[in-house]
Protein backbone atom coordinates (compact mmCIF):
# COMPACT_ATOMS: atom_id res chain seq x y z
CA UNK A 1 0.00 0.00 0.00
CA UNK A 2 2.68 2.00 0.72
CA UNK A 3 4.75 1.50 -2.41
CA UNK A 4 1.64 1.94 -4.35
CA UNK A 5 1.07 5.95 -2.66
CA UNK A 6 4.85 6.07 -3.35
CA UNK A 7 4.64 5.11 -7.10
CA UNK A 8 1.43 7.28 -7.29
CA UNK A 9 3.44 10.52 -5.53
CA UNK A 10 6.54 9.87 -8.17
CA UNK A 11 4.25 9.95 -10.78
CA UNK A 12 2.68 13.03 -10.06
CA UNK A 13 6.09 14.26 -9.82
CA UNK A 14 6.72 13.13 -13.12
CA UNK A 15 4.21 14.90 -14.62
CA UNK A 16 5.29 18.11 -14.07
CA UNK A 17 8.26 17.68 -15.81
CA UNK A 18 6.91 15.81 -18.86
CA UNK A 19 4.69 16.83 -21.66
CA UNK A 20 2.63 14.57 -24.32
CA UNK A 21 3.56 13.98 -27.92
CA UNK A 22 1.14 12.31 -30.70
CA UNK A 23 2.01 8.53 -31.57
CA UNK A 24 1.64 9.91 -34.89
CA UNK A 25 4.80 12.41 -34.47
CA UNK A 26 7.09 8.81 -34.35
CA UNK A 27 5.70 8.31 -38.23
CA UNK A 28 8.56 10.97 -39.04
CA UNK A 29 11.20 10.31 -36.96
CA UNK A 30 14.14 7.43 -38.04
CA UNK A 31 15.75 8.27 -34.57
CA UNK A 32 14.30 9.32 -31.05
CA UNK A 33 16.04 12.98 -30.50
CA UNK A 34 15.30 12.59 -27.10
CA UNK A 35 14.06 9.84 -24.69
CA UNK A 36 10.73 9.14 -25.29
CA UNK A 37 8.71 7.63 -22.07
CA UNK A 38 4.91 5.67 -22.17
CA UNK A 39 2.95 4.54 -18.94
CA UNK A 40 3.53 0.76 -17.20
CA UNK A 41 1.86 -0.61 -14.13
CA UNK A 42 0.68 3.30 -13.48
CA UNK A 43 4.06 4.21 -13.71
CA UNK A 44 6.49 6.42 -16.31
CA UNK A 45 8.84 4.28 -18.27
CA UNK A 46 11.18 5.02 -20.64
CA UNK A 47 10.47 2.78 -24.08
CA UNK A 48 12.73 4.58 -26.35
CA UNK A 49 15.94 5.83 -25.92
CA UNK A 50 17.97 9.17 -27.17
CA UNK A 51 18.93 8.30 -30.69
CA UNK A 52 17.00 4.61 -30.89
CA UNK A 53 15.83 3.90 -34.24
CA UNK A 54 12.39 4.09 -34.95
CA UNK A 55 10.33 2.64 -38.10
CA UNK A 56 6.85 1.76 -38.78
CA UNK A 57 7.42 -2.16 -36.76
CA UNK A 58 8.34 -0.66 -33.81
CA UNK A 59 5.13 2.06 -34.23
CA UNK A 60 3.07 -1.01 -34.90
CA UNK A 61 4.62 -2.71 -31.51
CA UNK A 62 4.24 -0.12 -29.54
CA UNK A 63 0.41 0.51 -30.67
CA UNK A 64 0.04 -3.34 -29.90
CA UNK A 65 1.32 -3.23 -26.30
CA UNK A 66 -1.44 -0.56 -25.83
CA UNK A 67 2.11 2.02 -25.23
CA UNK A 68 0.18 5.01 -27.04
CA UNK A 69 0.21 7.54 -24.18
CA UNK A 70 3.96 9.13 -24.70
CA UNK A 71 5.79 11.76 -22.98
CA UNK A 72 9.09 13.52 -23.49
CA UNK A 73 10.58 15.63 -20.73
CA UNK A 74 9.58 19.53 -20.84
CA UNK A 75 13.10 20.84 -22.58
CA UNK A 76 12.70 17.85 -25.10
CA UNK A 77 10.12 19.20 -26.54
CA UNK A 78 11.01 22.42 -28.78
CA UNK A 79 13.78 18.95 -30.39
CA UNK A 80 10.61 16.92 -31.23
CA UNK A 81 8.97 19.83 -32.67
CA UNK A 82 12.36 20.76 -34.90
CA UNK A 83 13.12 17.30 -36.13
CA UNK A 84 9.08 17.31 -37.23
CA UNK A 85 10.03 20.87 -38.95
CA UNK A 86 13.23 19.71 -40.67
CA UNK A 87 11.59 16.66 -42.15
CA UNK A 88 8.89 19.36 -43.67
CA UNK A 89 11.23 21.26 -44.76
CA UNK A 90 12.95 18.54 -46.75
CA UNK A 91 9.72 17.40 -48.19
CA UNK A 92 8.91 20.53 -49.22
CA UNK A 93 11.87 21.18 -51.18
CA UNK A 94 11.79 17.77 -53.19
CA UNK A 95 7.91 18.41 -53.82
CA UNK A 96 8.70 18.09 -57.40
CA UNK A 97 10.69 14.91 -57.63
CA UNK A 98 9.72 10.91 -57.54
CA UNK A 99 6.02 9.80 -57.41
CA UNK A 100 3.15 13.18 -56.61
CA UNK A 101 0.81 11.25 -54.78
CA UNK A 102 3.02 10.15 -51.91
CA UNK A 103 4.89 13.46 -51.51
CA UNK A 104 1.25 14.88 -51.59
CA UNK A 105 0.45 12.51 -48.83
CA UNK A 106 3.80 13.08 -47.16
CA UNK A 107 3.45 17.00 -46.95
CA UNK A 108 -0.36 17.03 -45.97
CA UNK A 109 0.14 14.61 -42.99
CA UNK A 110 3.47 16.33 -41.90
CA UNK A 111 1.28 19.93 -41.98
CA UNK A 112 -1.32 19.12 -40.44
CA UNK A 113 1.25 17.31 -37.73
CA UNK A 114 2.30 21.02 -37.11
CA UNK A 115 -0.86 22.79 -37.16
CA UNK A 116 -1.39 20.98 -34.06
CA UNK A 117 1.71 22.51 -32.45
CA UNK A 118 0.66 25.66 -33.66
CA UNK A 119 -2.66 25.57 -32.18
CA UNK A 120 -0.84 24.68 -28.81
CA UNK A 121 1.67 27.45 -29.15
CA UNK A 122 -0.52 30.23 -31.44
CA UNK A 123 1.77 33.00 -30.32
CA UNK A 124 4.96 31.45 -31.51
CA UNK A 125 6.28 32.97 -34.34
CA UNK A 126 8.33 30.23 -35.58
CA UNK A 127 5.77 27.96 -35.86
CA UNK A 128 3.42 30.44 -37.44
CA UNK A 129 6.10 31.23 -40.15
CA UNK A 130 7.32 27.54 -40.70
CA UNK A 131 3.43 26.72 -41.14
CA UNK A 132 2.92 29.37 -43.59
CA UNK A 133 6.15 28.69 -45.86
CA UNK A 134 4.73 24.97 -45.90
CA UNK A 135 1.48 25.90 -46.87
CA UNK A 136 2.51 28.39 -49.68
CA UNK A 137 4.69 25.58 -51.23
CA UNK A 138 1.98 23.34 -51.04
CA UNK A 139 -0.42 25.40 -52.55
CA UNK A 140 1.99 25.98 -55.69
CA UNK A 141 2.48 21.68 -55.40
CA UNK A 142 -1.24 21.35 -55.66
CA UNK A 143 -2.44 23.93 -58.53
CA UNK A 144 0.12 21.94 -60.61
CA UNK A 145 -0.94 18.54 -59.92
CA UNK A 146 -5.24 18.89 -60.07
CA UNK A 147 -4.99 15.26 -60.81
CA UNK A 148 -4.02 14.10 -57.89
CA UNK A 149 -6.67 15.66 -55.53
CA UNK A 150 -8.88 12.96 -55.40
CA UNK A 151 -6.45 10.21 -54.44
CA UNK A 152 -4.83 13.10 -51.98
CA UNK A 153 -8.40 13.70 -50.71
CA UNK A 154 -9.07 9.90 -49.93
CA UNK A 155 -5.97 8.78 -48.38
CA UNK A 156 -5.77 12.33 -45.89
CA UNK A 157 -9.25 11.23 -44.71
CA UNK A 158 -7.94 7.68 -44.05
CA UNK A 159 -5.38 9.04 -41.77
CA UNK A 160 -8.11 10.19 -39.37
CA UNK A 161 -6.18 13.33 -38.18
CA UNK A 162 -8.53 15.27 -35.30
CA UNK A 163 -11.05 16.92 -37.42
CA UNK A 164 -10.13 20.79 -35.70
CA UNK A 165 -6.32 20.17 -38.16
CA UNK A 166 -7.96 18.13 -40.81
CA UNK A 167 -10.60 20.77 -41.77
CA UNK A 168 -8.28 23.82 -42.81
CA UNK A 169 -6.33 21.10 -45.20
CA UNK A 170 -9.72 19.74 -46.73
CA UNK A 171 -11.59 23.04 -46.98
CA UNK A 172 -8.49 24.31 -48.62
CA UNK A 173 -7.90 21.54 -50.96
CA UNK A 174 -11.37 22.03 -52.05
CA UNK A 175 -10.95 26.00 -52.34
CA UNK A 176 -7.39 25.49 -54.63
CA UNK A 177 -9.38 23.07 -57.15
CA UNK A 178 -12.28 24.65 -57.54
CA UNK A 179 -10.74 27.94 -58.48
CA UNK A 180 -8.56 26.56 -60.54
CA UNK A 181 -11.42 24.45 -62.09
CA UNK A 182 -12.97 28.21 -62.92
CA UNK A 183 -10.56 29.76 -64.84
CA UNK A 184 -11.24 33.34 -62.99
CA UNK A 185 -7.89 33.69 -60.96
CA UNK A 186 -4.01 33.35 -61.40
CA UNK A 187 -2.42 31.32 -59.85
CA UNK A 188 -0.95 33.87 -57.31
CA UNK A 189 -4.18 34.82 -56.11
CA UNK A 190 -5.50 31.39 -55.64
CA UNK A 191 -2.20 30.56 -53.57
CA UNK A 192 -3.58 34.12 -51.62
CA UNK A 193 -6.91 32.36 -51.17
CA UNK A 194 -5.51 28.96 -50.05
CA UNK A 195 -3.61 30.87 -47.18
CA UNK A 196 -6.05 32.72 -46.50
CA UNK A 197 -8.56 29.75 -45.93
CA UNK A 198 -6.26 27.53 -44.38
CA UNK A 199 -5.10 29.68 -41.50
CA UNK A 200 -9.23 30.90 -41.37
CA UNK A 201 -9.20 29.15 -38.22
CA UNK A 202 -6.73 29.48 -36.02
CA UNK A 203 -8.36 31.60 -34.03
CA UNK A 204 -10.19 28.03 -32.15
CA UNK A 205 -6.94 27.74 -31.07
CA UNK A 206 -8.21 29.28 -27.53
CA UNK A 207 -10.25 26.75 -27.09
CA UNK A 208 -8.67 23.36 -25.97
CA UNK A 209 -8.94 20.62 -28.58
CA UNK A 210 -10.79 18.30 -26.10
CA UNK A 211 -13.68 20.10 -26.05
CA UNK A 212 -14.29 19.78 -29.54
CA UNK A 213 -15.87 16.35 -29.62
CA UNK A 214 -18.11 17.38 -26.99
CA UNK A 215 -21.95 17.67 -27.46
CA UNK A 216 -22.25 20.18 -25.20
CA UNK A 217 -20.31 23.52 -24.19
CA UNK A 218 -21.10 25.46 -21.76
CA UNK A 219 -22.14 29.20 -22.80
CA UNK A 220 -18.66 31.00 -22.46
CA UNK A 221 -17.24 28.51 -24.60
CA UNK A 222 -19.46 28.49 -26.95
CA UNK A 223 -19.35 32.13 -27.46
CA UNK A 224 -15.75 31.46 -27.94
CA UNK A 225 -16.31 29.22 -30.19
CA UNK A 226 -18.28 31.33 -32.23
CA UNK A 227 -16.27 34.14 -32.47
CA UNK A 228 -13.14 32.48 -34.01
CA UNK A 229 -12.71 34.82 -36.74
CA UNK A 230 -12.40 37.62 -35.17
CA UNK A 231 -9.79 36.06 -32.78
CA UNK A 232 -8.13 34.72 -36.00
CA UNK A 233 -8.01 38.04 -37.79
CA UNK A 234 -6.45 39.34 -34.14
CA UNK A 235 -3.61 36.54 -33.79
CA UNK A 236 -2.35 37.01 -37.43
CA UNK A 237 -2.89 40.69 -38.26
CA UNK A 238 0.80 42.07 -38.50
CA UNK A 239 1.78 38.44 -38.29
CA UNK A 240 1.40 37.00 -41.89
CA UNK A 241 1.31 38.94 -45.18
CA UNK A 242 -2.64 39.02 -45.78
CA UNK A 243 -3.70 41.93 -47.03
CA UNK A 244 -7.02 43.75 -45.45
CA UNK A 245 -9.41 41.91 -47.87
CA UNK A 246 -7.48 38.18 -47.15
CA UNK A 247 -8.36 39.19 -43.50
CA UNK A 248 -11.52 40.55 -44.22
CA UNK A 249 -12.96 36.81 -45.66
CA UNK A 250 -11.35 34.99 -42.21
CA UNK A 251 -13.58 37.89 -40.63
CA UNK A 252 -16.91 36.63 -42.40
CA UNK A 253 -15.84 33.35 -43.41
CA UNK A 254 -18.96 32.13 -41.35
CA UNK A 255 -21.46 34.53 -43.12
CA UNK A 256 -24.10 32.11 -43.32
CA UNK A 257 -22.56 29.04 -41.74
CA UNK A 258 -23.03 30.26 -37.88
CA UNK A 259 -22.41 27.76 -35.37
CA UNK A 260 -25.79 26.57 -33.63
CA UNK A 261 -26.23 25.85 -30.16
CA UNK A 262 -24.81 22.19 -30.73
CA UNK A 263 -22.53 22.97 -33.51
CA UNK A 264 -23.27 19.79 -35.13
CA UNK A 265 -23.29 21.41 -38.63
CA UNK A 266 -21.89 25.29 -37.70
CA UNK A 267 -24.96 26.16 -40.23
CA UNK A 268 -28.37 27.77 -40.15
CA UNK A 269 -30.56 28.70 -42.23
CA UNK A 270 -30.66 31.29 -45.13
CA UNK A 271 -32.97 33.99 -43.28
CA UNK A 272 -30.28 34.12 -40.78
CA UNK A 273 -27.76 34.93 -43.97
CA UNK A 274 -25.83 38.49 -43.64
CA UNK A 275 -24.72 40.76 -46.49
CA UNK A 276 -21.27 38.35 -47.69
CA UNK A 277 -18.10 40.21 -48.52
CA UNK A 278 -17.96 39.59 -51.66
CA UNK A 279 -17.65 36.22 -54.23
CA UNK A 280 -14.29 34.87 -52.52
CA UNK A 281 -15.95 34.78 -49.28
CA UNK A 282 -18.99 33.13 -50.37
CA UNK A 283 -16.55 30.24 -52.11
CA UNK A 284 -14.45 29.97 -48.89
CA UNK A 285 -17.54 29.69 -46.48
CA UNK A 286 -19.30 27.29 -48.84
CA UNK A 287 -15.86 24.79 -49.16
CA UNK A 288 -15.58 25.03 -45.66
CA UNK A 289 -19.23 23.63 -45.11
CA UNK A 290 -18.12 21.13 -47.81
CA UNK A 291 -15.52 19.76 -46.45
CA UNK A 292 -17.26 19.49 -42.49
CA UNK A 293 -20.14 17.67 -44.16
CA UNK A 294 -18.59 15.13 -45.78
CA UNK A 295 -16.09 14.68 -43.16
CA UNK A 296 -18.05 14.46 -40.61
CA UNK A 297 -17.53 14.37 -36.61
CA UNK A 298 -17.28 12.15 -33.64
CA UNK A 299 -20.84 13.23 -32.69
CA UNK A 300 -22.64 13.32 -36.18
CA UNK A 301 -21.90 10.88 -39.30
CA UNK A 302 -20.50 12.06 -42.47
CA UNK A 303 -23.25 13.40 -45.76
CA UNK A 304 -22.62 12.47 -48.85
CA UNK A 305 -21.70 14.41 -51.52
CA UNK A 306 -25.83 15.02 -53.25
CA UNK A 307 -26.81 15.85 -49.45
CA UNK A 308 -23.65 18.43 -49.04
CA UNK A 309 -24.20 20.47 -52.45
CA UNK A 310 -28.04 20.38 -51.06
CA UNK A 311 -27.21 21.99 -47.54
CA UNK A 312 -25.27 24.83 -49.55
CA UNK A 313 -28.10 25.02 -52.12
CA UNK A 314 -30.74 26.46 -49.75
CA UNK A 315 -27.60 28.46 -47.81
CA UNK A 316 -27.03 30.59 -50.86
CA UNK A 317 -30.54 30.67 -52.44
CA UNK A 318 -31.26 31.62 -55.90
CA UNK A 319 -28.95 34.34 -55.91
CA UNK A 320 -25.63 32.36 -56.71
CA UNK A 321 -27.47 29.58 -59.03
CA UNK A 322 -24.94 30.03 -62.09
CA UNK A 323 -22.13 29.48 -59.31
CA UNK A 324 -23.90 26.91 -57.59
CA UNK A 325 -23.20 25.74 -61.17
CA UNK A 326 -19.57 25.55 -61.07
CA UNK A 327 -19.41 23.77 -57.73
CA UNK A 328 -22.32 21.34 -58.39
CA UNK A 329 -19.78 20.25 -62.00
CA UNK A 330 -16.53 20.73 -59.91
CA UNK A 331 -16.94 18.47 -56.93
CA UNK A 332 -18.65 15.86 -59.83
CA UNK A 333 -15.20 15.92 -61.66
CA UNK A 334 -13.31 15.57 -58.40
CA UNK A 335 -15.47 12.40 -57.34
CA UNK A 336 -15.27 10.91 -60.91
CA UNK A 337 -14.16 7.68 -59.54
CA UNK A 338 -16.75 7.51 -56.72
CA UNK A 339 -19.96 8.75 -59.49
FE1 LIG B 1 -14.34 28.73 -38.99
Amino acid sequence: MRQSAYSLILKDHLHFKLTPISIRELLFIQDAPCEILGIENGLFKPILHKNSFINKQIIKDLIEKGQIHLFVAHQDRRRMIEYIQNSMTQVTRTLSQGQPLEKGKTILNLMTLHLGFLYRWPTDDDLLKTQHQVVKNCAYFLLSRPEIHEALYHSFIAQKHHYVYAQPVISSLFLLGFLKYSHLYSDKEIEDLFVTSYFKDIGMAIIPVEKYDLNRLNDRDKEMMATHPQHSVEMLRGRLPLSPNHLQIIENHHSFSLLKDDFSTEIIGPKNQQVLAGFETMIVTLMDIMAAMLAGRPFRKASNLFESLDMVKMLIGNQYQQEFRMVVSYFKLLFQSKN
